[in-house]
């Protein structure tokens, strides 16, 4: 938090501006927050291109339009924006933009393609509440053109703006709760559940001049859940099989009165599906759904007479459910 707290002063120190280190968090009303929509892309394989992905790129601006965040994010053309086509969105990260200037520590967002509806997330440290953070979140609707090409391949810009300009409304959030707040509730009103995931590692390993992995480790990472601020370790059970491109695990907390979490990973989709079942009495439960599009970064190195890929990723924010 120190590290981080500092890192965000000399940034913003760095580039001159006049913007808080971070947001505040106390507002008894609810603050509001506000992201102005730069450009949005959606390219749709279309049917005859089985096996593609559909992927939707979002840019967030500040209210004066610097541009703060690049969100991208891909799934299967059937799944609409949902797991499966089921009923668990698929959140993705929204990077920092070159200029960096955002006051974020962790941008999400999910895309529902049936609405053409955008869901944005963002974690902050609290100005007044030091070593606190705070979630805020919400929604807008895209009103875009979408025109579909010969082969059946379609691609969405934002309606009416020739010159590509975008038209949308802005996006505002409202602070949703501070996180790492012990006092987890299991009966209505229910808060918003979620997770922070930290220290995701992954390992590959190549022989030289094979394009298909030898060995793929599947992921370890810690997750955070928010609000209840309880932490979980995981690891992977069952590695990947070159059958069945997904490995499973489990999240274990030191507290034994958490629920264990379980996880899958797609290899190829890079799709992170984590599931939380806890019952709170015999008629309450939580089951907590979350679904990741995990764009991890990775390094090569040499390990014998093999090549070994270590895949890492920044903190990123899992939603559940839509808002
Ligand atoms: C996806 O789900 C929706 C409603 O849940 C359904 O109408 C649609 O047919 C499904 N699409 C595919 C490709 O399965
Ligand atoms: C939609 O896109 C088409 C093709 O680019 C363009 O001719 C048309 O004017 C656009 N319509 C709107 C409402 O933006
Ligand atoms: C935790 O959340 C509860 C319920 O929302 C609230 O009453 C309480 O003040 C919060 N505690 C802290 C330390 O933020
Ligand atoms: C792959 O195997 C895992 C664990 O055995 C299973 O949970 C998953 O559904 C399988 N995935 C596919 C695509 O068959
Ligand atoms: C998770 O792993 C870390 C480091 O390996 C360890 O220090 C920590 O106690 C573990 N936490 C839980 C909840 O098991």
């Amino acid at each position: 938090m120190q590290n981080s707290l500092l890192s965000v002063i000399l940034a913003t120190a760095a580039t001159g501006l006049l913007a808080e280190a971070a947001r505040p968090c106390a507002n008894p009303a609810g603050a509001n927050f506000q992201y102005l929509i730069g450009d949005v892309r959606y390219d749709g394989p279309g049917p005859s291109n089985n096996g593609e992905l559909s992927t939707i790129a979002v840019s967030l601006q500040s209210p004066t339009r610097t541009p703060l965040y690049e969100c991208v994010a891909m799934w299967p053309e059937a799944w609409a924006g949902w797991y499966n086509n089921g009923s668990s969105p698929v959140w993705a990260d929204c990077a920092p933009a070159a200029a960096g200037s955002g006051q974020d520590e962790m941008v999400s967002f999910a895309v529902d393609w049936r609405k053409k509806k955008i869901y944005v997330a963002h974690v902050f440290a609290c100005s007044d509440k030091p070593g606190s953070e705070g979630l805020a979140i919400g929604a807008n609707t895209l009103n875009l053109n979408c025109t579909t090409a010969t082969d059946g391949s379609n691609h969405c810009i934002p309606k009416g703006t020739k010159d590509g300009s975008p038209a949308f409304s802005p996006i505002i959030t409202t602070l949703a709760q501070t996180p790492l707040n012990a006092t987890l509730r299991c009966e209505a009103p229910k808060p918003y559940l979620s997770w922070k995931l930290q220290g995701w590692v992954r390992s590959i390993e190549l022989h030289p001049g094979v394009a298909k992995p030898a060995s793929q480790s599947g992921p370890s990472f810690k997750l955070v859940s928010i609000p209840g601020g309880n932490s979980m370790n995981c690891t992977t059970s069952e590695p990947w099989k070159q059958t069945n491109g997904t490995s499973v695990g489990t999240c274990q907390s030191a507290n034994p009165g958490i629920p264990a979490a379980s996880f899958s990973f797609d290899f190829g989709l890079g799709i992170l599906s984590i599931s939380q079942h806890s019952k709170c009495t015999d008629s309450l439960r939580n089951d907590i759904a979350g679904v990741f599009y995990m764009q991890d970064s990775c390094q090569r190195g040499v390990n014998g007479d093999r090549y070994q890929l270590t895949c890492t990723s920044g903190p990123v924010w899992i939603g559940t459910e839509t808002f």
